[in-house]
């Protein structure tokens, strides 16, 4: 079957977010994120992304199949506290373009899927946007924690690779229920940024 990526911007993502949600889902419950989310919080989250009309999303299809998913909109419309670190350090939030997750199943990894969601919504934050930056946050895990797989490799330098520089005084807070937690847990996400360049014609 054909392997294709397709983007949808504002209300054109709304028939999406569900197998959005269900990707996040089993995704995130893998090693670093350990995320044991279930479908009513995912709606919750989902609501500021389809809410704004400068989101958009990269939907990677296996045939008629979404296997894997990727966001972006601009910081200023993200939560609070996505933005808290932002405005604490004097940068505005309207520079930014924030790019949310990207969950691709297992099967589908290593097939340059990764690189084309970052193509695709650095695309789209350019065109939709005046925004300086793009910049996205990942969790910190400590060294030492027990449920680190044996022979995990972080997403490090795949994004260094991508052009992102980390920022690891920028972070901000998220609560999410954990695999290994009874109740929702504090965690700690630090920021990379990427600035978008010139636009064509300027
Ligand atoms: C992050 C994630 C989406 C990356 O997806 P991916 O499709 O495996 O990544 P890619 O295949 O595009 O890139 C991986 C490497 O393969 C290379 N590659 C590109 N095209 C390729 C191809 N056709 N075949 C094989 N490898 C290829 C890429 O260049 C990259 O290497 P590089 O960093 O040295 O340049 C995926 O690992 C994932 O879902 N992880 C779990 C969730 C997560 O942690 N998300 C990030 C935080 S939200």
């Amino acid at each position: 079957m054909s392997m294709h990526v397709d983007f949808f911007a504002g209300a054109a993502m709304r028939p999406h977010l569900p197998a959005l949600a269900r990707l996040r889902i089993a995704v995130f419950r893998e090693w670093p994120y350990l995320y044991d989310g279930e479908l009513n919080e995912e709606q919750v989250y989902l609501s500021d992304l389809a809410r704004s009309p400068r989101g958009g999303m990269a939907v990677a299809f296996d045939g008629d199949e979404p296997v894997g998913c990727s966001t972006c909109l601009p910081l200023a419309d993200t939560e609070a506290a996505v933005q808290a670190p932002f405005r604490a350090a004097g940068l505005d939030p309207a520079r930014y373009f924030y790019f949310g997750e990207s969950v691709l199943l297992p099967a589908w990894r290593g097939r340059g899927l990764g690189v084309e969601f970052f193509r695709r919504r650095e695309e789209h934050a350019r065109r939709s946007s005046d925004a300086g930056f793009a910049c996205f946050c990942a969790v910190e895990r400590p060294a030492g924690h027990p449920l680190r797989p044996a022979g995990a490799v972080p997403l490090n330098g795949f994004w260094q690779r991508r052009g992102y520089a980390h920022h690891p005084d920028l972070a901000c807070t998220m609560r999410w229920k954990q695999v290994d937690s009874a109740d929702k847990v504090a965690n700690r996400l630090s920021f990379w940024i990427k600035p978008l360049g010139p636009r064509d014609g300027t």
